[in-house]
């Protein structure tokens, strides 16, 4: 694996190369970013990946300078999955002046949820994976479905600016218990690792009682109960369990805004997206329905 540090070098490396899969990440690697690592390699050729801790996606108050960069130990897991490039470069190589032109997402997808409660930071991650793709020039790029919302801003940014990259989309990777899968979960204390599961049991939850439900105004029960009741037993049940919850939202899958009763019957794909804080330490999930 080469690893490339500056932009024109990455180019002529790249040169001729007409079929590349991308997978920029923040480095801190671990079995989620690995598999999709092997999801590039089935669409594309040469996988090229980037590690990259990106400062405009960090707010005030979250910790750039603290963010775990663990080099050695990414290198050596991108080499054992075959990666031809890792692209690297210094925060001067991405960033060697202000950067003033940025990626602003629309209101409607970018400020709510994540982007409520963490404002500024899809268009951090917007305005970094368009000038990541300048540099890699990518035919497809791969995204885990963890990171719903960003996933899905990506994918109208592609399709809004016209840009000539496929995002492939990587089913979550959980441990044994059911916890996704995340650099963050290093921060949690033993008791907090045996009590972070209920963030995906209670997802479950919130879908099966949907489900139910549905199957209930289908055999001729009145009404569907609001969603916003089901969001709020949702929350309720993290909160009598120590956690600080943010939002638990039962949304569209394709625009990510409330669907309505009507749309719910009719079988409206769906996604129910949370974010808790247990401890320090703030978690995000999902779950499709
Ligand atoms: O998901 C991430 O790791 C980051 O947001 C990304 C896409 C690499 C942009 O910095």
């Amino acid at each position: 694996m080469r690893i490339i540090s500056d932009i024109n070098e990455l180019r002529s490396q790249m040169h001729g190369q007409n079929r590349v899969a991308f997978v920029p990440t923040m480095g801190n690697l671990h079995e989620g970013h690995l598999s999709l690592m092997r999801l590039a390699a089935v669409h594309g050729d040469p996988v090229v990946a980037s590690i990259f801790v990106n400062r405009l996606q960090f707010g005030p108050n979250e910790d750039f300078d603290k963010y775990p960069r663990t080099m050695q130990s990414d290198v050596d897991k991108l080499e054992k999955e075959h990666v031809y490039v890792l692209f690297a470069p210094t925060e001067k190589e991405l960033y060697p002046e202000p950067q003033e032109y940025r990626v602003q997402p629309p209101h409607d997808l970018g400020d709510i949820l994540e982007g409520e409660f963490r404002p500024g930071f899809f268009q951090g991650v917007c305005t970094v994976v368009l000038k990541l793709f300048s540099c890699v020039q990518p035919k497809v790029a791969v995204f885990g479905k963890k990171d719903y919302q960003q996933l899905m801003i990506i994918r109208s940014m592609c399709r809004q600016l016209a840009l000539p990259v496929e995002i492939i989309a990587a089913e979550t990777v959980r441990d044994a218990d059911g916890l996704a899968l995340s650099s963050r979960n290093q921060y949690l204390s033993t008791d907090e690792r045996a009590e972070a599961p209920r963030l995906y049991r209670v997802l479950n939850q919130v879908r099966e009682r949907l489900l139910a439900q549905v199957k209930q105004v289908e055999q001729g029960a009145q009404q569907l109960t609001p969603l916003a009741q089901l969001e709020h037993d949702a929350v309720n049940e993290l909160s009598a369990h120590g956690w600080k919850p943010d939002y638990i939202a039962i949304r569209r899958q394709h625009d990510l805004l409330e669907p309505s009763a009507e749309q719910v019957l009719a079988g409206e794909p769906l996604v129910i997206l949370a974010a808790a804080r247990l401890g320090t330490t703030r978690l995000i999930d999902n779950l499709e329905i």
